[in-house]
């Protein structure tokens, strides 16, 4: 086994989601009939991760709620013979999985948070998935970055191309081209001007680290934003190391904004088994 833990780091503000996020955590926000953080924990199960750590800050509680059991739930399906919706709700937490939970005190970036799972970690090679971003791949992307990471044994960043004006919302990567896949990366910018973005590929939030970030996050200054950036860790960790860029297959959603979310719903409830041919109907009806 290549990569045994995740980091999910779960303690932004979600100001971009108000006022949906005053209350309670974008990561609980629902895509068709699941939150965003079981389809990210989902995907690392998938691809043999066995140990989740949940970075958590206040209003943060359903999230450990979610993946904790639920008895009276759980008793009053039983009584009630309703064992599919029973085994729904096991499904959620395997039996061979973990959730371990550490809190980030103050959201002071998404390099500090990945920080707060250090102990945790210890030295070996983890995954950090950002669950606002909603990956859909016929393998899932967290899958496809291992795969890689067993051949290469180097820290992968998912990239994709963006729009030249979108790219101060990404960290940015420049490099050489090892195959039509992965790129070795020689520098990465937090949030660049389009004028001074050194490529259009953009990272997406999925990465397998090595643990020498850590050392590299902490010494790091406060980075744009104001925050501890991850971006700046990982610029620090490519002077020690290689550290590639790796082209996923599949689509992303970047459910951290209002029109990212709504895509998401409206394209999965589309795929969606059950709902999907009734939901086509329906919007083929719609009167625009
Ligand atoms: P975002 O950049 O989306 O920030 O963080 P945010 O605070 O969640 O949302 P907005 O921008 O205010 O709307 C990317 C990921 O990093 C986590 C977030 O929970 C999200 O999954 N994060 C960010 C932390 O865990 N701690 C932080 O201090 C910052």
């Amino acid at each position: 086994m290549f990569v045994n833990k995740a980091i999910f780091p779960v303690a932004g503000l979600g100001t971009r989601f108000l006022p949906a996020t005053k209350a309670q955590p974008k990561e609980m926000l629902p895509v068709v009939d699941k939150p965003l953080i079981q389809y990210a924990v989902e995907e690392a199960y998938a691809a043999g991760v066995r140990e989740m750590i949940f970075v958590t800050g206040r209003h943060k509680r359903p999230i450990e709620d979610h993946f904790d059991m639920t008895f009276e739930l759980e008793v009053a399906l039983e009584q009630a013979g309703k064992q599919e919706l029973l085994d729904v709700v096991h499904s959620v937490k395997p039996d061979d999985m973990e959730c371990v939970y550490v809190r980030q005190p103050q959201a002071l970036g998404l390099g500090h948070a990945v920080l707060c799972g250090q102990r945790l970690i210890g030295n070996e090679p983890f995954a950090v998935l950002l669950a606002d971003d909603l990956m859909v791949g016929q393998t899932p992307v967290l899958q496809q970055m291992v795969e890689q990471f067993a051949e290469w044994r180097v820290s992968m960043l998912a990239v994709q191309e963006v729009p030249p004006e979108q790219t101060k919302r990404y960290g940015i990567v420049d490099g050489r081209a090892v195959n039509d896949r992965l790129i070795d990366i020689t520098r990465i910018v937090e949030k660049p001007a389009p004028e001074e973005a050194p490529s259009r590929l953009g990272v997406a939030g999925r990465y397998i680290l090595t643990p020498g970030v850590f050392t590299e996050i902490a010494n790091q200054q406060r980075g744009v934003g104001g925050e501890i950036q991850l971006t700046d860790g990982i610029a620090g960790l490519l002077r020690r190391e290689k550290v590639f860029a790796y082209r996923y297959e599949g689509r992303r959603y970047d459910c951290g904004s209002k029109e990212g979310f709504l895509e998401a719903n409206v394209e999965l409830a589309l795929a969606h088994p059950v709902l999907g041919a009734d939901f086509r109907r329906y919007l083929k009806n719609l009167e625009f």
